[in-house]
């Protein structure tokens, strides 16, 4: 199969195409290489006869038309966005840019692509979504497919608009969609602003280590080798018109996550004194900072077989070793604008 991948340079997009060329399909990756992205996450398959890359911004419509009729996709696979919460919330116009009028574009720029190759059934828009949509949980319960969006940040009332557009153009115009809303992603090649590269290069760094509010925010962590997994199984099984919830079952408030990461380090790279875990502060909280996230994979678990492979502990490990490992790839984008920083406080 033939398949064009938006945001290929950034965390989750680049794994899927690590996986997909690994499988034998064509890749276009289809990314506008921003403050996010880094093309050393796909040096691994760069030189492949099955891949290649086009410096496109998903918010030039013409640029969408030409690159679909020169590289003529079996399918989309739409990860581009912009993705951090705490950016959102200091500067939303870019999200809502990309992320509302990108995929706009990018729907339409399929829709004609589609129309025009006589609307064969085979052909796919996988939106890769998020479970921020749902809003916030309490202490019990789990989003599921029915729950109602209830979106808080800007970035997720971003994903939710554009999650509405996919649902219309398939609803209007027929468009073969499918949908997938995963809950947080954590492992190797995750920009050094996320919650999980920040705890390790603090650490290491000897410098405080933030927690929000009390650390009590609960996530469902799913390593993203998994959700690559998830995504292409969804692009090649899943039903048109449906989405899929996708989560590890790993539930973990943010202070027991820290110092998990930093007993995982005390082992590997112990202090002269002390653990890591004394680096621990506890920082104002995130405006709007929603409390729970927890995913119920049970449809694509009932209906296409998946099921993560990794749990919590050994991702952790292998994501603490591999930036062990990787530290001329995380130093690199350390300079990049607002990395470092505390953002997402100005409200
Ligand atoms: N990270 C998570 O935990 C998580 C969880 C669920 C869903 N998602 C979704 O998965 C997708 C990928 O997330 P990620 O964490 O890999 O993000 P990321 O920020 O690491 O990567 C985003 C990529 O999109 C590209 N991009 C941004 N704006 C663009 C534009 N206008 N035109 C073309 N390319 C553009 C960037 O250059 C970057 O390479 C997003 O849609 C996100 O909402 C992420």
């Amino acid at each position: 199969m033939k398949i064009l991948i938006t945001g290929g340079a950034g965390f989750i997009g680049s794994a899927v195409i690590r996986l997909a060329v690994g499988r034998g399909h064509h890749v276009v990756n289809v990314d506008a290489l921003t403050y996010a992205a880094c093309l050393d996450n796909v040096a691994s398959v760069a030189r492949s006869p099955l891949y290649a890359f086009e410096k496109v911004d998903i918010r030039d419509r013409t640029a969408l038309d030409e690159i679909l009729a020169v590289h003529r996709p079996d399918a989309i696979m739409h990860l581009a966005a912009e993705s951090h919460v705490d950016r959102s919330i200091d500067g939303p116009s870019d999200f809502i840019e990309t992320n509302i009028t990108g995929t706009f574009n990018m729907l339409e720029a399929a829709r004609r692509y589609w129309q025009d190759a006589g609307r064969p059934d085979t052909f796919r828009f996988h939106h890769i979504s998020t479970d921020e949509v749902f809003g916030s949980l309490g202490p019990t319960g789990q989003f599921t497919e029915q729950t109602p969006y209830d979106p808080r940040s800007p970035y997720s009332a971003s994903k939710a608009a554009s999650d509405h557009l996919v649902r219309a153009w398939l609803e209007t115009y027929g468009l073969p969609i499918v949908l997938t809303n995963c809950s947080n992603n954590y492992g190797p090649f995750q920009f050094p602003e996320k919650l999980i590269p920040v705890v390790i290069l603090n650490a290491l760094a000897g410098k405080p280590i933030p927690v929000y509010g009390r650390g009590e925010n609960v996530r469902d962590w799913l390593y993203v080798e998994d959700h690559a997994n998830a995504l292409l199984l969804v692009l090649e099984k899943g039903t048109i018109g449906r989405s899929y919830n996708i989560g590890g079952e790993n539930e973990r408030t943010n202070l027991d996550l820290i110092k998990t990461i930093c007993a995982v380090l005390d082992a590997k790279k112990p202090k002269n004194a002390g653990s890591y875990a004394d680096q621990i502060r506890f920082v104002t909280d995130r405006p709007g900072h929603d409390m729970r996230y927890a995913i119920d994979p049970g449809r694509i678990r009932k209906e296409l077989g998946w099921r993560p492979s990794v749990t919590v502990e050994e991702g952790l490990e292998r994501t603490v070793q591999w930036y062990l490992d990787n530290a001329d790839w995380w130093q690199a984008l350390q300079s990049r604008g607002g990395v470092g920083e505390r953002l997402g406080t100005k409200t």
